[in-house]
């Protein structure tokens, strides 16, 4: 492959500071090394500008930091685009969750039919009117599928970009009620870590898969992977941790057969903050993962 990587050092989405400085951790992590010995050629595209903001939340919209944000967005879009038209795989790196939405309208525009993998300890499905923190990166999922406020559902000019049965989350274990009516009226395929539990990963990713190549007949597939979907033993260095997560052996199964399905066509990694963090610990996760899901295997 040749694999196109994008920083966004975005920390707008939410309020603990150190985010923004994901995407330095994980290039110190060893990222382009890590691909190239795989085979892969690498292209770092840099660092997507991220602009100011005084970080509080618009009393009419219940948004913190959205023209920052939609700025952003919007050029990390058109870079997302560039590098896949000219035929690279787009590996984003954050940055909070609210990059995805950027991501995605940069992805989506090529295909008729985009799945979506969100690897996450949150849906991310709020909108303005539900969400508790006014954070965007509680609501990039929500305003793929074109739910929240227009500035956030129409980067690029378009919405949706994702049907919301074109979307599989994994890891899920803090979710709000406004997020669940969205999952129960949209009959979105969420397998939580109840579902993790009970069926092993194995077949948590056979499964979901099969969902999206088979029965949605999915023409390209994004993995959104927020570090918090992994438990914080293993990546304390984000902002929202929440126990009980997915393992790291789970989590390289996960990333192994995805590889091995030959699904993913973009990819991001998002939330690591190495200020929250233990040595770069976080970051090194990210870095092994992203080897994984592109083919590194022991023999
Ligand atoms: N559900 C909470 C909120 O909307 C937390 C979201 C956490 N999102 C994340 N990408 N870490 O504020
Ligand atoms: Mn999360
Ligand atoms: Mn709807
Ligand atoms: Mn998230």
């Amino acid at each position: 492959l040749n694999i196109s990587i994008i920083g966004v050092p975005m920390d707008h989405g939410q309020t603990r500071r150190g985010v923004d400085m994901g995407p330095s951790a994980i290039r110190y992590a060893g990222v382009v090394d890590r691909i190239e010995e795989l085979g892969h050629r690498v292209t770092d595209e840099g660092d997507i500008l991220i602009g100011q903001t005084d970080g509080s939340v618009d009393t009419e919209t219940n948004l913190r930091n959205l023209k920052a944000i939609t700025k952003a967005t919007e050029a990390l879009g058109d870079k997302v685009f560039n590098v896949a038209e000219a035929g690279n795989f787009p590996l984003v790196l954050g940055g909070d969750h609210s990059i995805a939405i950027g991501t995605l309208a940069g992805i989506s525009e090529r295909h008729e039919n985009l799945g979506v993998i969100w690897y996450d300890a949150h849906a991310d499905m709020n909108t303005s009117d539900t969400s508790p923190s006014g954070n965007i990166h509680g609501m990039p999922l929500a305003a793929s599928f074109g739910h929240g406020h227009e500035k956030l559902t129409n980067i690029r000019g378009y919405s949706p970009k994702v049907k919301p049965e074109n979307i599989v989350i994994i890891g899920a274990r803090s979710v709000d009620p406004g997020e669940r009516e969205l999952i129960k009226e949209h009959g979105i395929r969420v397998y939580s870590m109840h579902e993790i539990d009970k069926m092993g990963m194995h077949a948590v990713i056979e499964e979901s898969i099969k969902y999206l190549k088979e029965e949605r007949n999915t023409d390209a597939v994004h993995l959104s992977l927020d570090l918090d979907g992994i438990d914080p033993m293993y990546t304390p260095g984000v902002g929202t941790p929440v126990p009980g997560g997915i393992s790291y052996r789970e989590s390289h199964l996960a990333m192994e057969m995805l590889f091995d399905a030959n699904i993913i066509t973009s990819a991001e990694f998002v939330e690591v903050n190495p200020i929250l963090d233990e040595k770069n610990k976080t970051a090194d996760v990210a870095v092994a993962l992203i080897g994984s899901l592109f083919g590194e295997k022991l023999l």
